[in-house]
């Protein structure tokens, strides 16, 4: 029988493996901007080449043009066809692979239906329950945290009542079995050995995966009992990480971001005031799966977790996983009220979406959070500030956007612009093998410190003009291709070149801007002021001829600086002489 799996099931794998830690198992990679360079495993080099884009989930590498997601990368790596490296993925991600026709997972499968239809029947019971004349307490609770009919109807919003087993002795009698029942978490096994059930006079919500279908449920007290809300645990069908509470209506916003709150509450209350875009992580941490499968449903996501100090940690969390899994992130804070639902119950739909729309970013978030522990009267407390300011903002790559905060933190807190930017660098330099940042602003332009560094330097950056423009102008290309061969360059240069001759040789384009990627991210900043100098409004064959011979003069000069500090050699002063002729000659052209 041929092995079969579902599209489901492959692309859960994939979303369970990360590319960016898939391809870190097999070679060493480093972080440049948001992207990952290293060496490429499909062919051989000596500079990174190969780029992995975490947000994008998928690699290419600019020496040999190969590219894939996680699937592919596999495929090649490990010269497995499609099948072996979808087990492959499984396994490393604990996944358990539906074994098609084995006996056992037949069973499995079959358990997993019954849990489905067991939660749909179970949230039958509850729903109509709650409009049940018995069950006045739970209307009245409903009518005074002001839900709607028809949110109730949308999100299937009902109620358990008092009794020890109404919903066990229904499901029973309809023909499910007691272990059934159980596995499904809606009953429990009590002492004498008969089941009853697990929520009792709760409202309950009903908790759906994103094809809709009901996995498991919330249940919340009418009164102040505790605990204030009851889960359904891990079952077959019911995994807490990697749900998000609402998403299955959600997923149908046309807004390109989308909310995420912490509570049942907040989800239901927001829907019914006319904001779709909210889903709940429910209780517990924000899990990179989550994350993942938010990121794959929105552009961005707002975080707007409770105004209390268990929120603010959870902000922070939720901030870190998605900002590591390259998901664009907000923060909305709620000034008035605990949760989103309190503010909105207070304000209106209006005033929370200028809220939303005055969300800050992480950046701004974690600034904040650190200001409120600053006083501005102590001395240690500002140099305390000064360095965890540093510390954010030095992971801020953006070279833009992080000389944007730098000054508005400088005037808002009168620190220096200087010794802001001091420190950052500092910071920067000391995890400088690990964090390539491009530090255009505050880097010091000296590349190399001795007495030829001038033409070094030069050197380095004509070489990275030159590129530049074969960049911009194709025929620069031929022009310069047989003069100037990559071997040619400064070692600095090399692989750049190579890469660039090999690109156009196989007529195909390349941008400046994915150069930059290939360079050695030291002198990222100095290729940047080079492509932007490349722009020749005359002849720009002559321009780049110019600069060509520049870097010979340099280079001649260089080797007579090499040859006069070696001394009291007469053979060498023949050869400083012949030089100097030749430096002269060339300066005439
Ligand atoms: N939660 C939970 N168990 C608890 C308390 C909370 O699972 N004992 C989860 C629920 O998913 C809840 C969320 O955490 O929705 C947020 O908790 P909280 O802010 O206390 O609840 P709200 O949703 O705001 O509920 P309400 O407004 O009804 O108090
Ligand atoms: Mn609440």
């Amino acid at each position: 029988m041929a092995e079969f799996y579902s599209d489901e099931f492959i692309e859960e794998v994939r979303l369970n493996n990360d590319i960016v830690d898939v391809i870190g198992e097999y070679i060493k990679l480093e972080k440049r901007g948001s992207n990952y360079f290293g060496l490429c495993p499909f062919h051989n080099e000596k500079t990174p080449s190969f780029c992995v884009e975490p947000n994008k989930q998928y690699y290419h590498c600019f020496g040999c043009g190969q590219g894939g997601n996680v699937y592919s990368f596999v495929m090649y790596v490990e010269n497995l066809d499609f099948l072996e490296s979808l087990k492959l993925l499984a396994e490393r991600a604990n996944m358990q692979l539906p074994e098609m026709g084995s006996l056992l997972n037949k069973e499995k499968e079959n358990l997993q239906k019954q849990l489905f239809q067991i939660n749909l029947e179970a949230a039958r019971v509850f729903y109509k329950s709650l409009f049940d004349s018995s069950n006045i307490v739970a209307q009245m609770y409903i009518k005074n945290r002001g839900l709607t009919k028809d949110v109730i109807k949308k999100f299937g919003i009902g109620y358990s009542n008092s009794n020890w087993d109404t919903l066990s002795t229904y499901l029973l009698q309809k023909g499910y079995t007691q272990e059934a029942l159980l596995q499904s978490g809606l009953a429990i096994k009590g002492q004498n050995g008969k089941l009853h059930d697990r929520f009792r006079k709760r409202i309950m919500f009903p908790i759906t995966n994103v094809r809709g279908n009901i996995i498991g449920f919330g249940g919340r007290v009418i009164d102040d009992s505790m605990p204030k809300y009851m889960n359904s645990p891990e079952t077959l069908i019911y995994h807490k990480g990697k749900e998000l509470y609402g998403l299955n209506i959600a997923k149908n916003t046309k807004q390109k971001r989308m909310l995420i709150v912490e509570g049942y509450m907040d989800v239901v209350s927001l829907h019914q005031s006319g904001i779709d875009n909210v889903v709940a992580s429910l209780g517990t941490a924000l899990t990179q799966m989550q994350g993942r499968v938010l990121k794959k449903y929105s552009e961005e996501v707002v975080i707007s977790y409770d105004a209390d100090s268990a929120g603010q940690a959870a902000t922070m969390k939720g901030i870190d996983i998605l900002n590591g899994i390259g998901c664009k992130v907000k923060v909305l804070s709620i000034p008035d009220g605990k949760d989103p639902d309190e503010f909105i119950k207070k304000n209106g739909p209006e005033k929370f979406k200028l809220l939303i729309e005055g969300a800050i970013s992480l950046v701004e978030y974690k600034i904040r959070i650190a200001r409120k522990q600053l006083n501005l009267e102590d001395m240690d407390s500002k140099i305390g500030f000064l360095n965890t300011v540093a510390s954010i903002l030095v992971k801020v790559e953006n070279n833009v956007e992080r000389e944007m905060y730098v000054n508005r933190i400088s005037k808002e807190y009168s620190i220096s612009v200087d010794s802001l930017n001091a420190e950052i660098y500092r910071l920067a330099e000391g995890n400088n093998k690990k964090q390539q940042y491009k530090l255009m602003t505050v880097k010091p332009k000296v590349i190399v410190k001795d007495s030829k560094k001038n033409e070094i330097n030069r050197i380095i950056q004509n070489e990275m003009l030159i590129m530049a423009f074969i960049c911009n102008e194709n025929s620069v290309f031929q022009l310069i291709k047989e003069r100037f061969k990559p071997e040619e360059f400064s070692d600095v240069n090399k692989a750049t070149a190579r890469v660039l001759y090999d690109r156009l040789t196989q007529n195909k384009g390349i941008t400046a801007a994915e150069l930059l990627n290939i360079i050695d991210s030291k002198y990222a900043s100095v290729f940047t002021t080079e492509i932007q100098r490349a722009h020749s409004d005359g002849n720009v064959e002559a321009a780049v001829l110019d600069v060509f011979r520049r870097i010979e003069l340099d280079k001649l000069e260089l080797l007579r600086k090499q040859v006069s500090s070696i001394s009291d050699n007469e053979g060498d002063v023949e050869l400083l002489n012949q030089l100097l002729k030749e430096i002269r000659l060339k300066k005439k052209k």
